[in-house]
């Protein structure tokens, strides 16, 4: 396929400048209007210009000085955990460029002195960590954050762990994931933003600038890795590392946007992913990392393999051994490689060089961005973290404090009949919590958290009695236990030993009381789901089931006719269609973060309002997978038995989906001008007033359908959306903008961007579903 035409960059240009000048026009419009309209979301733009002169001439400088062997030690990144001298000798010798997981301040200065101090050119390192969703302070995982519809907040967590990491001398970390997840057995669905690339192409942004802050360099930031590029969301059957088919307009229209967004938002490196795209390992493909990346998109930073993918190339069937390995991935675009104990690039490079396979000026091309990199962080004048500071950053209570509104904020509503949530707090005397979820401050923080202070973590049991005081008593029956038949290699990580397995006695002795413990009380409140190993990185599923005998016991709970609500925490969509029926109130808590079990406490008891949204449709059972809202229809789409005969095709809960404690209305939609010419931007406006008795916040979303063009359109798609809260009875205008970036789309029979005359339906509402609907026309 063809991606750079000389004509396609124009025309991206000028639909950026044309995008750029209908930003700016609304804002006149805005002021005019009265008080409460919320204008279209107006994010703030970080620095992307091309890479400085003076930084360009210093690295070639550097690069003028290096012998080849020093630049190939640049391209390689190591796993470091725990001290060791082979490590200090490569620093010594500037045979490596950077380590990751290396989290101790003094091992991180003491090496950096090395590499400054002894190495012969003094080229700092760059350590490198997974700062998914907070270093020592962990916030909800990445879906609960999409969940939550609020970029701002993304940003500002991901600003707190840029924070606490790089006071401790990490400047990297390997975030934003963005790739999105169509299928909720791949177990690291909870690592992203969910299926749309409109939200995930926000969060995209909003965690870059989160994370490097305005330029790269900018004091107690770090550099962004947005990963994994690309395709890895769509692995075959689910199962994690597996190949990933994807269509050119899957790829241009959905799984490309967010890395597109992050590029475009200055991040300033890239990981490319472990599998097979179309049959090229992304890893080992050019026409990704080379063509669309760095040439189609002009993207400046550099690009890092995943663990070991380099070498792994070989396992695809693709390199012949290792030094074909490295040179495929080398020549496809990988700046640097990350290697276990070794890479591959450190051992074949340098005669692959020598044997003119890769030339002298491929080498310098490959290192100049990393160098770039390490100046523009201001490495070589800052090289060393600043130890003094450390536990003041790490132990500031503002950030726990964030982290408890980031799980408010990102916890969905699923069912609440009868308003049994918010619960009373003076109308219960005895509340049974249940569940294996409920106490375990591992479960309570989800994957990818390493350098987290496990004691600082309060789970749910511990949040809820913390709330209700001495008054009430809640007492605990964990019920169940979970295990997975093949044990998760992040086992070895995990800082709470788990119990040991109950006997067949004990399984159901506990059984039984935690349904005794329900009938004793007044309301049951249930922490089920999957605990943090059975969801991330080698964490798929076949199957959707509440794991274990939770179903078992949350029927039998619910069969003492107890009121009950089912707290899910997890980091996919579950099998709840039982619970849906059966369960008065379900809330999705996800893996919360440190102070998940305040933030659950808060939700339950009214302190707090769920107001989060699914960033994923949520199917009825495993077997309607994939299912997404912004599909395409065909052959008698009205008729549900042409479909599955046994299952309603719709999902339980649709994609943008969650209640409140109040209820909201939209109303009054307005269009500024019915037919807009070719490129130009019309405005949308709705009315969402706060129709319920409690203080709240909505969702307004915004979906778009083309009703004919080149290619066939989704049913629809989301092209805006805006949280916003409201008091009782209070009433905002909220506004978007639709412009040539939400009306264009790659067509597969033009096999180009096009943005296509005709009309277009639009709907604004809560969710995907919205049925407020007005139309406009492209002349
Ligand atoms: C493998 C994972 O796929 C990637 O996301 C992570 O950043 C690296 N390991 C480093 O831990």
């Amino acid at each position: 396929m063809s991606t750079t035409s000389f004509a396609e960059r124009i025309r991206f240009l000028l639909a950026a400048l044309v995008s750029l000048a209908v930003l700016l026009l609304p804002l006149g419009l805005v002021r005019s209007q009265q008080k409460k309209t919320v204008p279209p979301v107006k994010e703030r733009t970080v620095k992307t210009d091309p890479v400085d002169r003076r930084v360009r001439q210093r690295a070639d400088s550097i690069i003028a000085q290096m012998t080849p062997e020093e630049k190939i030690g640049q391209l390689s990144q190591l796993f470091l955990f725990g001290e060791s001298t082979k490590a200090e000798e490569s620093a010594r010798k500037g045979e490596v460029g950077s380590f990751l997981f290396v989290t101790d301040p003094a091992q991180i200065n003491r090496l950096q002195k090395i590499a400054v101090q002894e190495s012969r050119l003094h080229i700092p390192l760059l350590f490198g960590f997974d700062v998914i969703h907070g270093f020592r302070t962990i916030f909800p995982v990445p879906i609960a954050m999409a969940a939550s519809w609020d970029p701002g907040l993304a940003e500002k967590a991901q600003s707190i762990a840029a924070r606490e990491a790089s006071a401790v001398g990490i400047r990297w970390t390997f975030a934003p994931m963005v790739d999105i997840a169509r299928d909720p057995r791949w177990g690291r669905i909870v690592e992203g933003a969910g299926e749309d690339p409109f939200l995930g192409s926000a969060m995209a942004r909003a965690q870059v600038r989160g994370f490097q802050g305005d330029s790269l360099g900018s004091p107690d930031h770090v550099l962004a890795c947005v990963k994994h590029f690309a395709g890895y969301g769509a692995a075959e059957g689910g199962r994690d590392y597996d190949a990933c088919y994807l269509s050119d307009t899957e790829l241009w229209n959905v799984y490309l946007p967010p890395f597109k967004a992050a590029v475009e938002a200055g991040v300033g490196s890239v990981m490319s992913a472990y599998m097979d795209l179309n049959d090229v390992p992304a890893t080992g493909n050019r026409w990704l990392l080379h063509d669309v990346l760095k040439e189609n998109w002009k993207f400046q930073g550099f690009v890092v393999s995943d663990a070991n993918a380099v070498k792994d190339l070989e396992s695809h069937g693709f390199a012949r051994d290792a030094a074909d390995a490295a040179t495929r991935a080398f020549t496809a675009g990988v700046n640097m490689e990350m290697g276990f104990v070794a890479t591959n690039y450190d051992k074949h490079l340098p005669d692959a060089v020598k044997q003119g396979r890769v030339s002298t000026s491929q080498i310098d091309e490959a290192v100049r961005p990393l160098l770039e990199t390490k100046i523009r962080l201001g490495l070589f004048e800052n090289p060393y973290a600043d130890q003094a500071r450390v536990a003041s950053v790490l132990g500031n209570p503002e950030h726990r404090e964030a982290a408890r509104i980031a799980a408010e904020r990102s916890a969905v509503l699923l069912k609440n009949q009868g308003g049994l949530l918010p619960l009373e707090k003076s109308a219960y005397k005895k509340v049974a919590v249940i569940g294996p979820l409920a106490d375990s401050k591992q479960d309570t923080i989800g994957s990818w958290a390493f350098a987290q202070d496990i004691k600082e973590t309060v789970t749910p049991l511990e949040g809820i009695r913390k709330k209700l005081g001495s008054a009430v008593s809640v007492d605990y029956a964990p019920g169940v236990q979970l295990g997975r038949k093949f044990p998760s290699p992040f086992l070895i990580f995990l800082k709470e030993k788990s119990a040991a397995a109950w006997t067949e006695q004990q399984e159901k002795d506990e059984f039984k009381k935690a349904v005794d413990l329900a009938l004793s009380a007044d309301v049951a409140v249930l922490f089920f789901g999957e605990s943090q190993i059975m969801s991330g990185e080698a964490a798929s599923r076949s199957s959707l089931d509440l794991p274990g005998k939770q179903q078992e016991l949350l029927e039998a709970v619910v069969a003492t006719g107890k009121p009950v609500v089912l707290v899910l925490m997890n980091g996919r969509p579950l099998n709840v269609t039982w619970a849906s029926e059966h369960v008065r109130a379900i809330l999705e808590a996800w893996y919360p973060g440190t102070q998940g079990g305040l933030a659950i406490a808060n939700l339950l008891f009214g302190d707090a309002v769920p107001g989060g949204k699914l960033p994923i449709t949520w199917p009825r059972n495993v077997g309607q997978v994939p299912i997404y809202y912004s599909h395409n229809l065909t052959q008698s789409p009205e008729n549900q038995g042409t479909r599955y005969w046994n299952e309603e095709s719709t999902p339980l809960y649709p994609f943008g989906f969650g209640l409140s404690y109040s209820t909201f209305s939209f109303s009054n939609l307005k269009v500024s001008q019915p037919e807009v010419g070719l490129g130009q931007t019309i405005s949308v406006s709705v009315e969402v007033e706060n129709t319920g008795t409690r203080a709240g916040d909505e969702v307004a979303q915004l979906y778009v359908h083309q009703k004919a063009g080149s290619a066939s359109r989704p049913v629809r798609e989301l092209k805006g959306f805006q949280r916003i809260t409201l008091a009782p009875r209070e009433k905002k205008t909220v506004q978007f903008t639709l412009g040539p970036e939400e009306l264009q789309y790659w067509s597969a029979a033009e096999r180009k961007w096009v943005i296509e005359p005709g009309t277009f339906d639009l709907w604004v509402g809560a969710d995907s579903a919205a049925k407020l609907h007005a139309t406009f026309k492209i002349r």
